[in-house]
């Protein structure tokens, strides 16, 4: 048989997607499974987004659409970026993809030769070290440990950029929940204007997810100068409660809008015309839903943390957007349990889902192997047994 090409050696399948597969796989065989495994928020979007779907279903063209983006979406993407502070964005600035997945993928491809380095701060979302690995790049990776919040600081970045090409940047954070405030991002931007050979990937698609008044600020806000050189990555995914319909954005210099719309045109060619009507109508629709879910979430996260913090051992910094946690649960090593021996995150992992039913990512999948992610999306009735269940089991550790 022929052989597959060499980068394949180099890719693997999502680990959050194998958790959350053995958690299903568990569920149908009868056990009695709450997953706080995967990110998908629990809600969807209002009904005027599926009216808009089913009216353009019964217009279907049939044809291709644009690569960019139909006009009108990328005006309501424009607007927006606009209601949340980001100003100044032209058509030209923009362009569309099947989720900010694709459009991270379209970006390293766009901007990463083989053997180009991109940074990145650790705990980090899976994907970007296996998009650096599948094209070649590598990676340097910034160790963010709980005892500094998850939060990389000005003088880790500065010593992490000569000679890269790319910095990726994540806030707020999937898995840490973490988000930085005005005068971190500042702080940051200051150390980014004296690196001016890098690219700055600002992949912020929780951005309307912030608690605590802390607010979701950025680099382009913080620094006028370096908006040519940054790109904003969106999605409806989490905003809209619209992860399947797949959708994502860019925003950034024109050279860059230009070159993902290039790829576009041999990847995808476009979005389905009944998908940029319901990603229209969910942009530019009433904003309820994503509003009173910021608020549902706040509260989760304020019950999430109280269950971690009581838990003598683990260390979970407070997250303050997303919809996660990532305690710190080190304190399990070297014990056991039920006479099961957790030596990592992966055994704690394993041994939670078999003894007690709750499905946790190991915190390896994202870089920290000291650590799990919790994801509190779950239907609301199982948040607070699948937290009980989780300190029993801790409890229960010899
Ligand atoms: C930080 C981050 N970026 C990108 C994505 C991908 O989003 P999409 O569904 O738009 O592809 C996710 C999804 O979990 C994410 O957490």
């Amino acid at each position: 048989m022929p052989h597959l090409a060499a980068r394949m050696s180099r890719a693997k399948p999502s680990a959050i997607m194998l958790i959350a597969e053995k958690a299903k796989q568990l569920k149908a065989a009868g056990r009695d499974i709450i997953s706080f495994s995967i990110g998908v928020p629990n809600f969807l979007p209002g009904p005027h987004v599926y009216e808009a779907a089913r009216k353009a279903l019964d217009k279907d063209s049939g044809q291709y659409g644009s690569n960019r983006g139909p006009e009108a979406l990328l005006d309501a993407f424009i607007a927006h970026l606009e209601e949340g502070g980001l100003r100044g964005y032209q058509r030209s600035n923009i362009a569309t993809g099947i989720g900010a997945k694709h459009m991270l993928y379209n970006l390293a491809e766009a901007l990463l030769d083989e053997g180009d380095v991109i940074v990145f701060p650790v705990p980090y979302w899976t994907t970007y070290l296996d998009l650096a690995e599948i094209l070649g790049a590598e990676a340097r990776l910034l160790p963010c440990p709980a005892e500094q919040n998850y939060k990389l600081t000005p003088a880790q970045l500065d010593a992490a950029l000569p000679g890269a090409k790319v910095f990726l940047f994540n806030n707020p954070s999937n898995p840490t929940g973490m988000v930085y405030t005005e005068q971190e991002i500042a702080a940051l931007a200051d150390v980014l204007v004296r690196h001016p050979h890098v690219w700055i990937i600002c992949d912020d698609i929780y951005n309307r997810m912030v608690f605590d008044g802390v607010g979701y600020h950025n680099f382009v806000n913080a620094r006028p100068e370096l908006r040519d050189r940054v790109i904003q990555v969106d999605s409806l995914s989490k905003t809209y409660g619209m992860p399947g319909w797949r959708v994502g954005f860019i925003a950034g210099p024109e050279a860059v809008a230009n070159a993902v719309v290039t790829l576009n045109s041999n990847h995808i060619t476009s979005i389905p015309e009944v998908v940029n009507a319901a990603a229209l109508a969910a942009l530019s629709g009433p904003q309820d839903v994503p509003a009173s879910k910021n608020a549902e979430f706040a509260a989760r996260r304020d019950q999430v943390y109280a269950a971690l913090s009581a838990i003598p051992g683990v260390v979970c910094p407070r997250p303050q957007g997303a919809f996660y946690a990532f305690p710190n649960i080190s304190c399990a090593f070297g014990k056991s349990h039920n006479g099961r021996m957790i030596s990592n995150d992966v055994d704690f992992c394993s041994a939670l889902l078999e003894a007690k039913g709750v499905a946790c990512v190991p915190g390896s999948a994202f870089g920290d192997p000291l650590a799990l992610r919790i994801s509190y999306t779950c239907p609301a009735e199982q948040l607070a047994p699948g937290l009980q269940r989780f300190q029993e089991f801790i409890a229960e550790l010899k």
